[in-house]
């Protein structure tokens, strides 16, 4: 049995990484094992680690708290390189932290973070240190799990808005658009846009065209519905273009997407002559507490996390399949983003219900408007 686990968080935040952590401590804690948190993500392994111990007393009150008391990192030094062609990361940045690993006496790491956290932590596993790792991402866009925790918070966030921006939108006869996040994913676009009754749902993995939306905005009006609400993924792409990006990517951050809905605003404007105004969510959707369900899935994932651990078992995710919380292999995990199915359940019921994606062969998918 481990002694002292080590826990961290990676990654962009997401509601609910708090209540892991709390639940992580508890579990932890009734198992006899200690857990040192870890600041910074993996950041807190190199130079001057920056670790603390964390007993009970210190995750009280922790459950609703939005963020993470332990700070986050995207991948810092361990930023994959370039090297003759290659991906790798400069085995000196693992070899550090595996010492530094082993001076603090952490037998094993339970790993809260999304794809590229957990790319690392399934490094880390292959050298040697037993991995849990805990799915996180308000996109819902890890493979193998149902939900990763943050995501339906993220949701209700998302349908919030758009409930309001019906009401404004209908009082002012206008076309109102919400940008959401999702950067290959249009997750939180399509529950969002099904929950808050949107018109029309863009999301990366239905390319879409102007004329298309502009069209639906048409027959709305058309209809006596002197309104339209479209909700837009950051990632959605209009046929025959790329992604729309504000800033180019460096070695540490991805590129940062954003802009699809400032442009549709002023193509639709130009094609429909209605007014039209956009609204960008941002990192609203990342902040603050969890709702009821994601403190329950976090508390969920990090107690299972623990036990998980305690069983002897390494290089796993904890996962939600069918209702139940399992553990599945991170590489697994890991190998591929889990994007919308475009003849999927969730589409094909937008559709029913008279959603349009603004595809170019949209017309034959809808009976009304
Ligand atoms: O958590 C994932 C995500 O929400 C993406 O949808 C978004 O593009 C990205 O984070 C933005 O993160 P940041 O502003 O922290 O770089």
């Amino acid at each position: 049995m481990y002694k002292t686990i080590g826990i961290l968080t990676g990654g962009g935040d997401a509601p609910g990484l708090n209540a892991v952590i709390r639940a992580v401590v508890k579990t932890a804690t009734g198992f006899g094992m200690r857990v040192i948190g870890i600041e910074d993500g993996f950041e807190g392994l190199l130079g001057e680690t920056r670790t603390r111990p964390l007993s009970q007393s210190d995750v009280r009150g922790l459950l609703p708290r939005g963020g993470t008391i332990l700070g986050t990192r995207n991948r810092g030094r361990f930023v994959e390189h370039t090297v003759e062609g290659l991906a790798t990361t400069s085995k000196e940045v693992y070899d550090e932290a595996l010492d530094n690993l082993s001076r603090l006496n952490l037998d094993a790491l339970v790993v809260l973070g999304g794809e590229g956290t957990l790319t690392i932590a399934a490094e880390f596993d292959q050298l040697g240190v037993p991995v849990v790792g805990v799915p996180k991402t308000i996109d819902n866009d890890l493979a193998c799990t149902e939900l990763t925790f943050g995501f339906v918070t993220a949701l209700d966030i998302a349908t919030e808005a758009l409930d309001r921006l019906h009401t404004t939108a209908e009082s002012h006869d206008r076309v109102m658009i919400l940008e959401v996040m999702g950067r290959n994913a249009g997750w939180i676009a399509l529950h969002s846009g099904i929950a808050g009754g949107a018109d029309v749902i863009l999301i990366p993995e239905l390319p879409f065209s102007m004329e298309s939306v502009a069209h639906k905005v048409r027959a709305r009006d058309e209809g006596g519905s002197n309104f339209s609400i479209i909700v837009a993924a950051e990632g959605a792409v209009e046929a025959g273009h790329d992604q729309i990006f504000q800033v180019s990517g460096d070695k540490e951050h991805a590129p940062r997407l954003g802009g699809i809905a400032q442009y549709c605003t002023t193509q639709l404007q130009t094609q429909t002559g209605k007014e039209t105004r956009c609204v960008v969510l941002g990192h609203l959707q990342r902040g603050g507490r969890p709702n009821a369900f994601d403190r329950m899935l976090a508390t969920t994932y990090g107690a299972h996390s623990v036990r998980v651990l305690a069983e002897g078992k390494r290089g796993t995710m904890v996962a939600l399949q069918a209702g139940d919380v399992i553990t599945v292999p991170i590489s697994e995990a890991v190998a591929n983003v889990k994007t919308v199915p475009p003849d999927g359940q969730m589409v094909r019921t937008a559709r029913d219900t008279g959603i349009s994606f603004g595809a170019i062969d949209e017309g034959r998918y809808h009976a009304s408007t």
